[in-house]
């Protein structure tokens, strides 16, 4: 009765620890997260307020598809003040990242085309293909080319089936940026042959060095760019984020939207059009220093260990860790870990097959206090498993 693709959906291992994690929470055990991809900030007060006094002045109805227009001009003017002049016409307010990927695979795929995405990376990406009956085709990136996605790799897996590209920057489960010299050459390349090119910035804003944030749209304007309130703003549960896209392409977006969704939700948008006031923008800067902060501590802290992290992350809340020298396959570490020690990662099979065995994602969402005593326990961990620097 149910569909082949629902069936071929694979479970995320992170939900299962997380599972774990809250039963062990539930015994009164301390469990030490570093699964979960989300801030541990909860949302900036002025955005919360925005929310309440919507709902207190009746804002509960439909807005239109795209989302409304107030919302649509800040984020023009937030691109505005990083030098870049687009429409607020081009711009769709979406559920999330995710209501965008949807609108975008109906957008730019049909039954048996095939889009190019990375592995490892965001393990959604593929369902999104396969809802509207195309397939994604992954590529492999590897730890000694710093995880990034190169014109050469892009030539290499491109077949006639192929229509297009989705790779992200910074990166999930990387922190990889992609160079904006890489991104041109892919986007040329790609143009040439008709095929498009999904660039996915959500962990924007949270780039660990002083370098001021650049969109790919600086690069071209032909990308379709995602976007989202989750992340650097800190709104994971109000889901909402938006897609940029080319002008030729907007009235096509508008259609889907309103059969698909009929509009993103009112409340959030009218919350987060707070989200780019003065105050809120340097409380959510605070908070992404805070993230570089942690990263340095865990990798510190990771690497005096003898675990090796090929690439340090230049963006987003994560840390790709090898850890092959424990000997351990990863998805047995990550549930030894939880069970033994109750300290939550994610094993790398859940960002895809191209050497996922030997790496975990560690996600610093969390306290300076947690992140020390998680480490606290992998070091025990280590020594009780007999695990060698
Ligand atoms: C790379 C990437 N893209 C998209 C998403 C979806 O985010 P959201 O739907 O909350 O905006 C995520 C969530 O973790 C992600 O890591």
């Amino acid at each position: 009765m149910y569909s082949a693709r629902s069936a071929e959906i694979n479970p995320f291992t992170v939900m299962e620890l997380l599972q774990r994690a809250q039963e062990f929470e539930e015994q009164g055990k301390r469990v030490v997260h570093f699964e979960v991809g989300e801030p541990d900030f909860t949302t900036a007060q002025p955005i919360v307020e925005a929310g309440i006094a919507a709902l207190r002045a009746g804002k509960t109805q439909y807005t239109s598809a795209q989302g409304i227009l107030p919302l649509r001009e800040k984020i023009a003017e937030f691109y505005a003040n990083h030098g870049l002049a687009i429409s607020p016409s081009r711009i769709h307010i979406t559920s999330g990242a995710s209501g965008g990927l949807v609108l975008l695979a109906g957008l730019l795929l049909d039954p048996g085309d095939r889009m190019l995405i990375t592995d490892p990376g965001y393990p959604c990406n593929q369902v999104f293909a396969r809802l509207v009956g195309a397939e994604a085709k992954t590529v492999r990136l590897d730890a000694a080319r710093e995880f990034r996605l190169s014109v050469e790799d892009v030539e290499t897996a491109w077949d006639k089936q192929v229509k297009g590209i989705l790779v992200a920057s910074p990166a999930n489960p990387t922190g990889t940026l992609l160079p904006p010299d890489d991104l041109r050459r892919i986007s040329q390349w790609t143009k040439q042959r008709g095929g498009f090119v999904i660039l996915d910035e959500i962990y924007q804003g949270l780039v660990h060095k002083n370098s001021p944030y650049v969109s790919g749209l600086a690069i071209s304007d032909d990308l379709f760019v995602l976007n989202s309130f989750s992340k650097f703003f800190g709104m994971t549960g109000w889901r909402l984020g938006w897609v940029v896209i080319p002008e030729d392409a907007e009235e096509l977006f508008v259609k889907l939207a309103q059969n698909l969704v009929i509009s993103p939700s009112s409340i959030a948008q009218f919350a987060a059009l707070e989200a780019f006031s003065p105050e809120a923008i340097v409380i959510h800067q605070q908070r992404a220093k805070e993230f570089a902060q942690r990263a340095e501590r865990l990798s510190a802290g990771l690497l005096e260990m003898g675990f090796k992290i090929p690439v340090m992350p230049e963006g987003a809340f994560y840390l790709y860790v090898d850890i092959a020298h424990t000997g351990i396959p990863s998805d047995e570490f990550c549930w030894r870990l939880i069970e033994e020690y109750q300290v939550a990662v994610t094993p790398g099979k859940d960002f895809g097959v191209h050497s996922s065995d030997q790496f975990v994602r560690f996600a610093y969402t969390t306290a300076d206090a947690s992140i020390d005593l998680g480490l606290q326990r992998i070091a025990e961990a280590l020594r009780a498993w007999g695990v060698k620097r």
